[in-house]
């Protein structure tokens, strides 16, 4: 699958000013209407034991625990006015099953390109259907869009695709995504294309682009979990002018660099999408952290350790965006600025105001730390204020930087750079610009896991990169998401981002650079 990116075009020769004050909208940006969006954080209840297999009774029992909950939060979703609610990945089975511990729990869901179907009012159009027929009637008696997650198994050869090939056991298991209408029809079938170690599941022949429309925001497209990191559905999706993404997720928080809410807003801010992510809640295995991002608001949720893990329901109203902006700014002239400036005043006076230096090599010492087992170049901050260059062969980083420390307490920062196959856990070509809080006062310590920290900084990171998709974050504290105070993109690949007067301590800045085309070489 060697997939050029070249017909990207919306970010090609533009020159754009982004600029945010607060979590809380620059809807005077959209002409258009508004819409109620929710996501539910769930706090799942597992089988005890996800290694025996299961019944179909037992399996629905167990997930009727489950649909219990999602009808209540649809309810209280309903009320508050939603009209698409989203459930996590696994939300009612769980995880960590195999092909045929799993079987219990799969229905095959029809195709509903191929046919209309109303589980809620027509239950008895197919066996084995209850929990199509429990989320197709949460979505009619609600009145609102539904997306879940759930277990397909489907014949070979499928109908919808071309190549017959077909796992040994005779039959698909697929890690899908649903849609229900606000009538309760099923809308939308979505197979997911990036497994991340599911042993039930299998990856698709061919990857799906999936969309729906619903008549108060248009058009939805539909991925899950790891797929965000892909070019296949994410890319493809955002390429073909879909700009509301629906993501269930199960996404296990990696710091410094993926945790949840730092990397979801930062894919909505570089693809200038909504996404509308939902996460599961599991201590566990550090599942926590959903959120409804714009590309003018983030509201969202990260449970801390020793909170009480329970669901959370988050619902805001926010901006139907505009699915033909690509071709409104492959219009413009290059320079132009696309989005204005807001009313929030600029940190003039401050450390970061001039502009493009030349990214040629890098300050000295540097030393070599691996972060998120990648082998990063790093280079230290001094505790002042400074302006630093760090590279990886011709890939450059640069950093003008004023730190203000709080209280007592000594931090170290580092500013890294990456360009390489990140291969543990996943194969992706990256290039990477990060700072990033040190775990000790340790060079060695550099790349570590870190949650919390004291010193503020002002700042101005910027990297010259060699693919059009950065996705940049600032994550302060706690896991606390702040909005990039300025965001440039210039032709050549140049990527700015500005950033002062934080609310918190920073953990990381970061421009994480998706290098697609290179992931298979
Ligand atoms: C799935 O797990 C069960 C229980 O651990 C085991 O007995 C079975 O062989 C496994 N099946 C496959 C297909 O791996
Ligand atoms: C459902 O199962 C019952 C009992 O096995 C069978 O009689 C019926 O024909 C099935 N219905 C459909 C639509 O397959
Ligand atoms: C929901 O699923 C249960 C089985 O788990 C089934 O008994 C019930 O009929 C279903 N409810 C609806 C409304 O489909
Ligand atoms: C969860 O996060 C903690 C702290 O970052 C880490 O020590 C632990 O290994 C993580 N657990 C899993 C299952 O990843
Ligand atoms: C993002 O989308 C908004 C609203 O649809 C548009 O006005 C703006 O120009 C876009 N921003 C970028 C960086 O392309
Ligand atoms: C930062 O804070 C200072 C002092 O509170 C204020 O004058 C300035 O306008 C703020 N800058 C931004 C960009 O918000
Ligand atoms: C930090 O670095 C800046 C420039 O790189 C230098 O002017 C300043 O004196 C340094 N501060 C300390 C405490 O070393
Ligand atoms: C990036 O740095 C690593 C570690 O020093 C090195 O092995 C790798 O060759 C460098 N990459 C490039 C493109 O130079």
């Amino acid at each position: 699958m060697a997939l050029k990116e070249a017909t990207m075009y919306f970010f090609a020769v533009i020159f754009v000013t982004l600029s945010f004050t607060s979590a809380i909208g620059r809807t005077e940006h959209v002409a258009g209407s508004t819409y109620v969006a929710a996501v539910y954080e769930h706090r799942i209840i597992l089988e005890p034991d996800p290694h025996v297999p299961l019944s179909r009774p037992a399996a629905l029992k167990h997930m009727q625990k489950n649909l219990d909950i999602y009808k209540e939060q649809a309810e209280l979703a309903a009320q508050q006015g939603a009209q698409i609610l989203v459930f996590p990945e696994d939300g009612l089975q769980g995880f960590i099953f195999n092909r045929t511990t799993i079987s219990g729990y799969l229905e095959t869901i029809p195709d509903p390109q191929q046919e209309s179907w109303n589980p809620c009012t027509e239950p008895e159009r197919y066996n084995n259907t209850e929990v199509l027929q429990n989320l197709s009637c949460i979505a009619r008696h609600n009145k609102l869009y539904v997306v879940a997650n759930m277990a397909d198994r489907q014949p070979c050869p499928m109908k919808s695709s071309l190549l017959f090939i077909c796992p040994p056991d005779g039959h698909w298991q697929f890690n899908t995504n649903v849609v229900f209408r606000s009538d309760g029809q099923l809308v939308a079938r979505y197979h997911k294309q990036n497994l991340f170690f599911e042993a039930a599941f299998d990856t698709p022949p061919q990857p799906e682009i999936i969309t729906f429309d619903t008549p108060f925001a248009g058009r939805f497209g539909l991925l899950i979990c790891f797929d965000i990191l892909f070019h296949e559905p994410t890319v493809t999706l955002v390429e073909k002018g879909v700009r509301q993404l629906i993501f269930p997720t199960a996404w296990m928080n990696s710091l410094p660099l993926l945790d949840s809410v730092q990397f979801h807003r930062a894919l909505s801010l570089g693809a200038n999408v909504t996404l509308l992510a939902a996460n599961i809640r599991y201590d566990h295995m550090n599942m926590t952290g959903s959120g409804i991002y714009t590309p003018f608001s983030a509201t969202y949720h990260h449970a801390h350790r020793g909170d009480p893990e329970e669901g959370r329901l988050l619902v805001a109203r926010v901006p139907v965006l505009d699915p033909l902006w690509g071709g409104q700014s492959v219009a413009t002239e290059e320079g132009v600025v696309t989005a204005e400036s807001t009313t929030s005043t600029s940190s003039q006076g401050n450390c970061c105001d001039s502009s493009h230096p030349e990214l040629l090599s890098s300050s000295s010492p540097t030393f070599v730390s691996p972060m998120m087992f990648d082998p990063f170049t790093f280079v230290l901050l001094n505790e002042t204020e400074g302006n630093l260059n760090v590279c990886n062969g011709t890939f450059c980083c640069h950093l003008q930087y004023r730190q203000l420390p709080q209280g007592s307490s000594k931090e170290l920062y580092a500013l890294g750079a990456f360009a390489g196959l990140h291969t543990v856990d996943g194969r992706y070509a990256l290039q990477v610009c990060a700072v990033v809080r040190c775990a000790g006062l340790e060079a060695s310590s550099c790349g570590q896991v870190v949650e919390e920290a004291e010193t503020k900084m002002d700042f101005l990171l910027e990297g010259k990169f060699g693919t059009k998709y950065v996705y940049p974050s600032v994550l302060a504290s706690h896991q606390v998401v702040e909005e990039p105070e300025h965001l440039e993109k210039t032709a050549g690949g140049r990527v700015t981002m500005k950033h002062s007067n934080m609310t918190g301590g920073l953990v990381t800045a970061c421009l994480y650079g998706r290098m697609y085309h290179l992931d298979n070489e």
